[in-house]
Formats: structure tokens, sequence, C-alpha cells
């Protein structure tokens, strides 16, 4: 054989060589395909061979036109299987990424819980709305005039020191309430007696420890009309704890002291928690005080025009999270506001 005939087929072989091992290496389908097209195709390596043989001696073409068609049959033949291994393991991926594992345990929807705060503020609610107080609510951020004037705090009283009450930056005398009971005030102020309401919020002061926090619950409880008495207070009282608690826990009133109510008591229960053995939330002394309460103070009427000679009224405010800590066996305030959820979902509904 000359040495261009030579050469042709050793171009060749080269040629074989080198297309079989980019079949290999394509990663899919259509890699492949343009490996085709480069080799084999119309204007592809293989054709650019063949261009070579008609400028061979006339004797060599059969032989080196034949080595080319053998080169042509070798790498379809060889291409073929790349296809057919690709198209497996294509499938094999897909099997794979589809596969379904039947013994994986469900997976389980979470719905929410209220909050256990909230949780008893809509109880505590719902308890006296059978009663037939109306809920009303107040603002969060509140003036002097609700907060204290209104409700005979003096300018001098202890509460009103910065130490307790959060005010407003350069919000004039704006501040966070301190309690619910400027609720009285609003509502006294919009309707005439007869007025029976529950009012239920979030309250501020500059306190924290087990049983205190700077932002707590409270419901604010009052009616006012003709003929309203302690004792009315006592039997909303006692039914109220009867419902929320579900069973008989001692309750006990001691005299005490609010600038908005007279005569005011302040009411323990017994501590649920340690059953009135002593423990950390009732700092050992069996009791835990829940409200404030008494009799609408005349001057409370009288700064809302309401004739203390005709009518007189009670109120009362408790504090929600002692509630529910005493009902639920919850030995610190500060979990409510912590967020764990495994508690969270154990206290709330
Ligand atoms: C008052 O806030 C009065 N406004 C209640 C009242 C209303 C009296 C109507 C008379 C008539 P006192 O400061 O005691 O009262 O708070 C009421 C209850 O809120 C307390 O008994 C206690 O259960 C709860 N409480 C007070 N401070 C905190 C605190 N920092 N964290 C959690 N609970 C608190
Ligand atoms: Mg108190």
């Amino acid at each position: 054989m000359t040495s261009g005939g030579e050469s042709l087929k050793q171009e060749l072989e080269a040629l074989q060589k080198e297309a079989k091992h980019a079949f290999t290496q394509a990663l899919d389908l259509a890699a492949l395909d343009q490996l085709r097209v480069k080799y084999l195709g119309k204007k592809g390596s293989l054709t650019e061979v063949l261009k070579g043989v008609g400028k061979l001696y006339p004797e060599e073409r059969p032989v080196v036109g034949r080595n080319v068609n053998e080169v042509k049959d070798d790498l379809e033949g060889y291409l073929e299987i790349c296809r057919n291994v690709l198209k497996d393991e294509q499938g094999l991926l897909r099997v794979e990424a589809e596969r379904i594992d039947v013994t994986l345990p469900g997976r389980s929807q979470m719905p929410g819980v209220r909050h256990p705060v909230q949780a008893g503020l809509d109880e505590m609610s719902e308890i006296f709305m059978h009663m037939g107080f109306e809920v009303a609510e107040g603002p969060e951020i509140e003036d002097e005039f609700h907060n204290f004037d209104a409700l005979n705090i003096p300018p001098e009283h202890p509460a009103r020191a910065m130490h307790d009450t959060f005010f407003i930056e350069g919000g004039d005398d704006m501040l966070l309430r301190t309690h619910t009971s400027p609720v009285q005030i609003r509502a006294m102020l919009d309707g005439e007696p007869p007025l029976a309401i529950v009012a239920p919020g979030r309250v501020f002061r500059c306190d924290y420890d087990v049983t205190h926090s700077p932002m707590f619950h409270q419901v604010e409880v009052f009616k006012v009309g003709r003929g309203v008495s302690m004792a009315h207070l006592k039997g909303v009282l006692h039914h109220f704890l009867n419902a929320y608690f579900g069973r008989d826990l001692p309750i006990r009133l001691r005299p005490s002291y609010f600038p908005f109510t007279e005569p005011s008591a302040e009411v323990d229960m017994g501590c649920a928690i340690c059953d009135g053995k002593g423990c950390r939330v009732c700092k050992g002394s069996g009791w835990v005080e829940v409200l404030g309460s008494g009799m609408i103070h005349p001057n409370v009427l009288k700064a809302v025009n309401i004739d203390s000679e005709v009518y007189s009224g009670f109120a009362f405010g408790l504090g929600v999270e002692r509630l529910v800590m005493l009902k639920h066996g919850i030995p610190d305030l500060r979990l409510f506001f912590e967020n764990d959820v495994r508690f969270l979902r154990r206290v709330g509904r």
C-alpha cells in the first residue's frame, strides 16, 4: 500500500478510537447524538476521511473504502450500545427519583393552637358573657386621664412614678396602660347605666420575676346600676372561679386599698400548684393573689358624670397569667413568653 493509503488507514484507526472514547463519555442521549453528528454525520469526521479515498490509487480505493465502511458499521454499533446504556441509566435514575417509600411514617399536619394566654382570655371572657356581661376593649396606649386621673389616682400616687409605668417618650402624657381599669372610664363615658362589661386586654409595668412580667394580661369586669352591692361582686366572683377551675378552690378576700374602689378587696386563691403547702409561686404562703376588686369609688363615678347617689357599681381586675398558671400547674410566669412550642402546645388550645 502507498504511503497515502497507509496514512489514511492510520487516520481512520485514530478516528475510530477517538469516537468510541467520546461516545462512552457522553452523559446523556442529547450529548451522544451531538457526537453522532460530529463523527458519523453528513459533514462529520468520517465523511472527511472518505473524501481522501478519492485521491488514492484506483487499486487502493476499494480496500480503504471497505475499511471506512467497517469503521462506520463498528461505530454505529458502538453508538447503539452507548445509547442503550444511557437509556437504562436514565430509566433507573427516574425510578430512583420517583421511588415511594411506603414504609415511611405519614407527614402529620401540625395545626396551630391558640397561645395559652389567649385561650385563657377567651375562656374567661366567655364565662362572663354567659353571665350577661358585654365585651369591650380599650387602647393599649392610654393617656393619664383614663389610666390615672379619672380613676382617682392622684398625681403623687406611687403607681404614677416612672418605675412602675412605661411612659411614651415625647408623647406628652401618653403611656402604656398599667391596667385594664381605664376601660371602665371609657365605657362609662360612652354608655349609660346599667352597664355590665368584661374587658380583656394587655397591660404593661416595669416588673420582672416568677410571678411578674413587664407585659401581662388582665380581664376587667364591672357592673354599674341601681342597688349594685358587694354581694353581687362576691357572687359573680364565686361563680366565675368555680366555672374556670371546674373545682372548688378556697378563696379569701383581703381588705385592701385601690384609689378607684371603696371598699377594696384583694382576692387570693389557694395555690393550686402546691395545694396550699407553700411553693415558689405562692412564695411559701399557700395563697396567690389573683385579682383586685371593690365597689367603684364615688369620685370615679363623678369623673364620668354618673350620679353616685343613684348608681353604684362593683369592679375587679384579674391577672390572666396567674389564673392560667394556677389552672395548669405552671410554675413560672416567664414560660408564657419564651415561646417554647412544646410548652405552648401542651397548655394552648
Ligand atoms: C390592678 O391592676 C387594678 N386595676 C385591679 C382592680 C380593678 C382593682 C378594678 C379594683 C377594681 P393590681 O395591680 O393588684 O390591681 O393587679 C391586678 C392583678 O394583676 C394582680 O392580682 C395580679 O394577678 C396581676 N398582676 C399584677 N402585676 C402583674 C405582673 N407584673 N405580671 C403578671 N401579673 C400581674
Ligand atoms: Mg396588687
